[in-house]
């Protein structure tokens, strides 16, 4: 019997993934490891989009680096489901900083900054609803059964 409440989280491949173009890689991993894509769109993040979205950051000495990298290009925003979803996107993502990010996990696998750290994940069920909120709204999430959730 599958374990953990089935639960969403926003993800955002930030504007450096997606000049890379490691979208796909991305997304790849989470298909892969079972959890189910609900909404997916190109967002041009504005300074206003970014200043509600980082809100606890605002007094951080990285607050305005953050903000310029957020808003330097489109991200790819991303609500995925599945058991535990939030904790298992926050551990598949890794380590704020790329350098110290743990091999295997996504920041660990592709980068070295800690700005363009290549993707954001919520970090709480309190959070990824108030986030989620800020990228989508109910008419983006599309209800399907994605094949194998047996197993999931
Ligand atoms: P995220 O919110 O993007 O998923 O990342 P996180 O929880 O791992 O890290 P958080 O502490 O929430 O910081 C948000 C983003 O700010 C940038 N940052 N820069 N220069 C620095 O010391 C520094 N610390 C954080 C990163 O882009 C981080 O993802
Ligand atoms: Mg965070």
């Amino acid at each position: 019997m599958a374990e953990g409440i089935v639960e969403r989280t926003l993800v955002l491949v930030k504007p450096d993934g997606v000049k890379r173009g490691v979208v796909g890689e991305i997304l790849a991993r989470f298909e892969r490891k079972g959890l189910k894509i609900v909404a997916a769109k190109l967002v041009q993040v504005t300074p206003e989009l970014a200043a509600r979205h980082y809100a606890e950051h605002a007094e951080k000495p990285f607050y305005p680096g953050l903000v310029q990298h957020i808003t330097s290009g489109p991200v790819f925003a991303l609500a995925l489901e599945g058991r535990s979803a939030i904790a298992v996107v926050r551990l598949m993502t890794g380590a704020t900083n790329p350098q110290t990010a743990a091999p295997g996990t996504i920041r660990g696998d592709f980068g070295l900054a800690v700005t363009p750290n290549l993707i954001h994940a919520s970090d709480a069920p309190a959070t990824a609803e108030r986030e989620l909120a800020l990228y989508f709204g109910p008419a983006d999430f599309v209800a399907y059964a994605r094949s194998g959730q047996e197993f999931t």
